[in-house]
């Protein structure tokens, strides 16, 4: 039975006064049913570990360096979000793949290096409007799968999360037959490489999820939670879509 992932992406949002979005949160669900992960700016992470120290609520980074250490000006290490309390990195989110360029080999490497630091890979993949226009959507989100999934991924190190980019940020969101499909073509797939266990890891759905439409999301079939970008930034957001989660 997998548990299901509240997981919130502030992106480039959040000052040291956002902390108390956190302990809005940890303060409403005082014990949630079902995972919640936040992954604020690698600036407050330290602040938020310590804010929700004692809750389930975890915290993970939005980015890694495919090493561990070194002469990277700039760049942070998954040990280095280790360090300042995260228990999970997103890797491979779509703004990472067009602002930094980053591909399937690279972001392979990261979600390895992520599970040498004991954190979870967030591997984020889906497919642009136009992919989707041209009928490749499965194709694209078989090879970014099949390029950034480290062969060591199990039910505790790894989560996927279908992002389609055209959804992400824009308050458009795919139909439920169409997120339907591809949740189901990932499991497929995730158990055609990695038997029993593919069964293990969660695939989470990201791009305007919003608490008016996280119950019909949640709903759907090989749907085990959300990345929420901009919902995620208030706790008067975030929270209605945990409980939704939390009673789908
Ligand atoms: P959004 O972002 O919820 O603001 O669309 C999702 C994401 O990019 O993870």
């Amino acid at each position: 039975m997998r548990r299901k992932l509240a997981a919130g992406n502030w992106k480039m949002n959040g000052l040291s006064a956002s902390v108390s979005e956190v302990t809005a949160l940890t303060s409403t669900h005082v014990a949630p049913k079902v995972d919640v992960l936040l992954c604020p700016p690698a600036t407050l992470i330290s602040g938020l570990a310590t804010a929700a120290a004692g809750h389930p609520l975890a915290i993970g980074g939005q980015d890694c360096h495919t090493a561990m250490s070194g002469a990277h000006t700039g760049d942070i290490s998954a040990e280095q979000l280790r360090d300042a309390g995260a228990t999970a990195v997103l890797v491979g989110h779509s703004e990472r793949r067009t602002d930094h360029s980053e591909d399937d080999a690279q972001i392979r490497q990261k979600a390895e290096a992520a599970q040498a630091a004991a954190l979870t890979a967030v591997i984020c993949i889906g497919e642009t409007l136009s992919q989707r226009e041209n009928g490749a959507t499965l194709d694209v989100v078989k090879t970014q799968l099949d390029g950034s999934t480290p062969d060591n991924a199990t039910g505790a190190n790894t989560v996927i999360a279908y992002e389609p980019v055209w959804a992400i940020g824009t308050g458009i969101v795919p139909t439920l037959d169409q997120i339907g499909e591809v949740h189901s073509f990932i499991r497929a797939e995730l158990v055609a490489r990695f038997g029993e266990e593919g069964h293990a890891i969660r695939i989470l759905y990201g791009g305007s999820v919003k608490p008016a439409n996280a119950a019909d999301i949640f709903g759907v079939e090989d749907v085990d939670g959300a990345l929420v970008g901009g919902a995620s930034l208030k706790a008067a957001d975030f929270s209605p879509i945990i409980t939704a989660l939390e009673n789908a």
